[in-house]
């Protein structure tokens, strides 16, 4: 993996998450699944659903279980294996929200009036978001260091998330004289389909909250719904450049030819020499047919985890118990550090 962080003596540990708040798509797929499935042969890793972070905004009590074990089973049927990696609900994990308290008394509030997300999330009502939106990086600085993980697969626009999570780490480090003590935990983004784009807008992010739901390709979406996406996608009237550089100015085609790339596990240039010379109505629906064959495994074992709740339960119980064996010791030191009382 990357550089070792600094001063940091300990094991190397994977976290990452994702939100329990509607249905994934094909950037959450290859901006964080595909990645988790790799990782998994040869780290320590934590596979986390984050339903505490989901409920910052308005989430249905009736549907909210139901959502945490829809991402547990896109997990599992991306290939994350239990037997592998621990895959577990936030709520069923105490570390967090106590080491999130911790951490509001280091973190600084310009650090978090900074955090483009939440002004993006917030816009013009922030007055009127809940407490735990503006908070939330503070939490996801707590869930990969509770764990002490050194390295946290994610997309793009988690970049500064992580960054503050590193300035968290490196000033509890510093005000309690404990060097080492927290990893800075290393983003791990680079790679096709780190930064996922709207199918309707190059200029914006495949997202979950897009009105528009041509804008993204579903977990969930059939067939015959994902070639109508692609052939709808926006696009210029050019032809397939041969070489990356002239994607610069083309952020519809640049996307495309990303997501083909990534799917494929091809570069782009490799993607271009393929396609050179080619119009849209060649390219789109060589994509769409790419996108199926990789997606309907995915969504037909998701199925089939979703019909056995019961087994989904079991895996997450028992990820909830593991994971509160690696972060029960580490609470514990961090209550040393800050001096509480201990009776
Ligand atoms: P969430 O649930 O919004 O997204 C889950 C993962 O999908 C990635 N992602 C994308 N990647 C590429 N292109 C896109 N268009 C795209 N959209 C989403 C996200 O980067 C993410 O990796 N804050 C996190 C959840 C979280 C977390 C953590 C992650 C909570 N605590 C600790 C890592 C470590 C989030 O909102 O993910």
């Amino acid at each position: 993996m990357s550089d070792r962080p600094h001063e940091y003596h300990g094991p190397e540990r994977v976290f990452s998450g994702v939100q329990p708040s509607g249905a994934l798509h094909l950037g959450n797929y290859l901006g964080a699944l595909k990645k988790f499935v790799t990782l998994q042969d040869r780290h320590d890793c934590l596979f986390c659903i984050v339903d505490l972070h989901a409920i910052t905004v308005w989430q249905d009590p009736g549907d909210l279980a139901d959502q945490t074990r829809h991402i547990a089973a896109a997990y599992l049927a991306s290939g994350v294996d239990p037997g592998k990696a621990i895959i577990y609900a936030q709520s069923r994990v105490s570390a967090h929200t106590e080491l999130a308290w911790y951490l509001n008394c280091v973190a600084r509030i310009g650090w978090l009036n900074r955090m483009t997300q939440f002004r993006d999330k917030a816009g013009r009502n922030s007055e009127r978001m809940s407490v735990g939106l503006y908070d939330y990086p503070v939490l996801q600085a707590a869930d990969i260091l509770a764990f002490k993980a050194t390295h946290v697969p994610v997309g793009e626009d988690q970049k500064q998330h992580l960054e503050l999570s590193r300035d968290i780490a490196a000033k509890f480090n510093n005000d309690f004289n404990v060097p080492g003590f927290f990893p800075l935990p290393e983003p791990l983004i680079s790679g096709p389909g780190a930064r996922i784009m709207s199918l309707r807008d190059g200029s914006g992010k495949m997202s979950k909250s897009d009105p528009s739901d041509m804008s993204r390709i579903n977990l969930t979406d059939d067939a015959d719904t994902i070639a109508r996406k692609f052939r709808k996608a926006k696009t210029d009237p050019g032809v397939i450049p041969e070489n990356p550089e002239a994607l610069g100015d083309r952020p519809e085609l640049a996307n495309l030819i990303g997501i083909y790339a990534a799917l494929a596990d091809m570069s782009d240039q490799a993607v271009l020499e393929q396609y050179a010379g080619e119009g849209f109505g060649v390219f789109k629906p060589a994509l769409a047919e790419l996108a199926v064959e990789k997606l309907r495994p995915v969504t037909e074992l998701m199925g089939r985890y979703l019909a056995d709740p019961a087994e989904i339960d079991r895996i997450l119980l028992c990820g909830a118990d593991s994971a509160d064996e690696i972060a029960t010791p580490i609470l514990a030191e961090v209550c040393d550090i800050i001096g509480f009382w201990k009776g």
